[in-house]
């Protein structure tokens, strides 16, 4: 099943990759994961990313596009891949249909989580994420059973550098105005799913599980 998952940051793209991945066993490719391996690694491509994700600006398409092409045409996405985060212009989206076809391979859905703007600020300023693992929480609404350390792997939990409030405003604009053309490309395909992500976590897979269910195996 290959699948795209949208929604503004902190609309808890990456809190329901996790469950979609795990049920459906498909790769779970983020862009801004990515992007922050490659801070973490020191390499060229995390030095060119981090001047714009620390501003909340985003990564200009031909970098972008570069690495989701070198990542989807890995074996392992021969069985189908979760996309989280990409793509997020419209010049973006015309490249994964064409790396598509190249693949020979097509959409089934795009997941389009929506969630009022106003509670997207609480979300991601109270954001703690696990440095070794990845695992997403917040300290209110996904709390961890020992508070600052991760479930899995006991790590001490940390707060991304691009959730500090200042940066949230500018990510939160700048996702919002690319975010229209390609709800309405994504429409026009008939691929669009909206799913209600202002409820429990566990409701919004629920929701999310029930409509692409039809397609698993
Ligand atoms: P990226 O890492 O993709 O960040 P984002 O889009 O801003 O989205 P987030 O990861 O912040 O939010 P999310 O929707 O995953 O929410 P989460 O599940 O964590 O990108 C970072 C940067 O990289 C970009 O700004 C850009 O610079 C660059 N980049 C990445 N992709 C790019 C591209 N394609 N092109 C160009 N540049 C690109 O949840 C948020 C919080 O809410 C968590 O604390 C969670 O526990 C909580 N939560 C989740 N669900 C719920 C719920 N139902 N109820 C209550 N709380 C919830
Ligand atoms: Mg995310």
């Amino acid at each position: 099943m290959n699948l795209i998952l949208m929604g503004l940051p902190g609309a808890g793209k990456g809190t329901q990759a996790e469950k979609i991945v795990e049920k459906y066993d498909i790769p779970h490719i983020s862009t801004g994961d990515m992007f922050r391996s490659a801070i973490k690694e020191g390499t060229q491509l995390g030095q060119e990313a981090k001047s714009y994700m620390d501003q909340g600006d985003l990564v200009p398409d031909e970098v972008t596009i570069g690495i989701v092409k070198e990542r989807l045409s890995k074996p392992d996405c021969s069985k189908g891949f979760l996309l989280d985060g990409f793509p997020r212009t419209v010049a973006q989206a015309d490249a994964l249909e064409n790396l598509l076809d190249e693949l020979n391979t097509k959409l089934d859905y795009v997941l389009h989580v929506q969630v009022p703007e106003e509670k997207l600020v609480d979300r991601l300023t109270g954001r703690r994420i696990c440095p070794e693992c990845g695992a997403t929480y917040h300290v209110e609404f996904n709390p961890p059973k020992v508070e600052g350390v991760c479930d899995h792997d006991g790590a001490t939990l940390i707060q991304r550098e691009d959730d500090q409030p200042e940066t949230v405003k500018n990510r939160l604009s700048v996702n919002m105005e690319q975010a229209k053309p390609l709800l309405d490309f994504y429409s026009q395909k008939g691929y669009l799913v909206e799913v209600n992500g202002d409820q429990d976590i566990n409701l919004v897979f629920e929701q999310i599980d029930e409509k692409i269910g039809g397609l698993a195996k």
